[in-house]
């Protein structure tokens, strides 16, 4: 039985005679008007007044006052019902006019909305849009519905830059040892970049570092030294870690000078240290890094946080140490500064000199990728140029 022989028979001669009943059987109703109404949207390419016609067919067919087939449902379904069904029928009634009063503004406006996915399916000159915010909106929608035909856009796989690929490096040859990593501001006060290292204002060592004042107790760290302080207060003796970091100078950009650059310190501190420990651990690091042919070589120095201090020279790794461009015929390379922490620094940390002696050392991470890649000038590293930083 279709819809509309349905409609001419009361819920009695049905055979509906409870709640379940009426559901189903509106249900069936709600379900053609769903057909009516995509059938309309899917039907060819009408002309603009064929469209018209197919909106008016619909309506008069549904919605017409006098036989349409809301009324028909109204005089047969609802006003005959019997009393125990009158409840529900009204409601799924209620329902249904909802419905229909919806269908009924979209086809005077000739606006029948359809779903994204049937409107997809269409050609879109067969939906014609009425109006230009529903056309809006089919436009955002397949706009924001992805294309997943398309090929998706390749970013080049990066690499970790060759300071950074030193720095871990250096790094893991001291996990091996085991230090372990600690890390300071690098906007520091002058206690911990200068005073807590023994530096004092007015002392003249203070012009060894170029520095870059923020105000007059705040600088630029200019070395990672005073994380040797700020590690000693935190963590107390023994202790051993390295310091990587950047460090700022006011030196003017050259093929070896850089304001920003990076250092790796080392402190290690424990009752029964010694330079001979000092020695060996740098001499078996720089063979670690550079390889078991490498010598060290180390030379009385001066620093005011050290000592006695040094500076840790190691045998060329261009010449051998036979004496070439790059060590200036010496068959040397000078690679960091080192020491015995002073006592003074200790007790600036909070440790005992009488009971702990320490070492410390620092050195420049981007010198040294400089040596490893053979890179003569370390501007190259600050100036993000991907045909340079593609070759690591
Ligand atoms: N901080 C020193 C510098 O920047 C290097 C250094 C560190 C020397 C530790 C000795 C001990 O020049």
């Amino acid at each position: 039985m279709t819809i509309d022989e349905k409609v001419r028979k009361t819920l009695a001669e049905l055979g509906v005679a409870d709640a379940a009943g009426v559901d189903a059987l509106f249900a069936e109703v709600h379900a053609a008007i769903d057909s009516e109404r995509s059938g309309l949207v899917s039907s060819g390419a009408p002309s603009e007044s064929e469209r018209d016609q197919m909106c008016k067919a619909l309506r008069d067919r549904w919605l017409a006052r006098k036989n349409g087939l809301l009324t028909q449902i109204d005089e047969h379904w609802l006003k005959a019902s019997a009393k125990e069904l009158r409840p529900s029928v009204g409601r799924s009634f209620n329902t249904l006019r909802q419905t229909a009063a919806t269908l009924e503004v979209e086809l005077l406006r000739n606006e029948v909305h359809v779903t994204q996915a049937q409107y997809l399916k269409l050609d879109a000159s067969l939906v014609r849009p009425s109006s230009d915010a529903q056309h809006m909106k089919f436009a955002v929608d397949l706009i924001q519905s992805p294309d997943l035909t398309l090929p998706g856009n390749r970013r080049p796989l990066g690499t970790l830059h060759p300071v950074t690929q030193m720095q871990r490096e250096i790094e893991d040859i001291f996990f091996s040892l085991g230090f372990r990593i600690e890390s300071g501001p690098e906007i520091e006060s002058t206690y911990y970049n200068f005073d807590a290292l023994n530096i004092p204002e007015s002392h003249p060592s203070r012009d060894d570092w170029d520095t870059l004042y923020i105000d007059t107790k705040t600088v630029l760290r200019t070395h990672t030294s005073p994380v040797q302080i700020r590690a000693m207060e935190k963590y107390g003796a023994p202790l051993h870690i390295i310091i990587p970091g950047k460090c700022y100078r006011h030196d003017n950009p050259d093929a070896s000078h850089s304001p920003m650059f990076h250092q790796i310190e080392g402190l290690a501190i424990a009752s029964d240290i010694t330079f001979a420990d000092l020695k060996g651990t740098l001499d078996f690091f720089a063979k670690k890094l550079f390889g078991e042919k490498i010598r060290t070589r180390f030379q009385p120095s001066f620093f005011p946080f050290t000592e006695p201090s040094g500076e840790v020279s190691i045998s060329c790794i261009f010449c051998g140490g036979d004496g070439c461009r790059v060590c200036k015929e010496s068959g040397w390379i000078e690679v960091m500064g080192c020491g015995m922490v002073h006592p003074q620094v200790l007790r600036n940390g909070g440790i005992d000199p009488e009971k702990y002696a320490g070492w410390a050392f620092g050195l420049g991470i981007d010198r040294f990728a400089m040596m490893k890649y053979d890179i003569n000038d370390i501007q190259l590293f600050f100036q993000s140029d991907v045909r340079f930083l593609q070759q690591f």
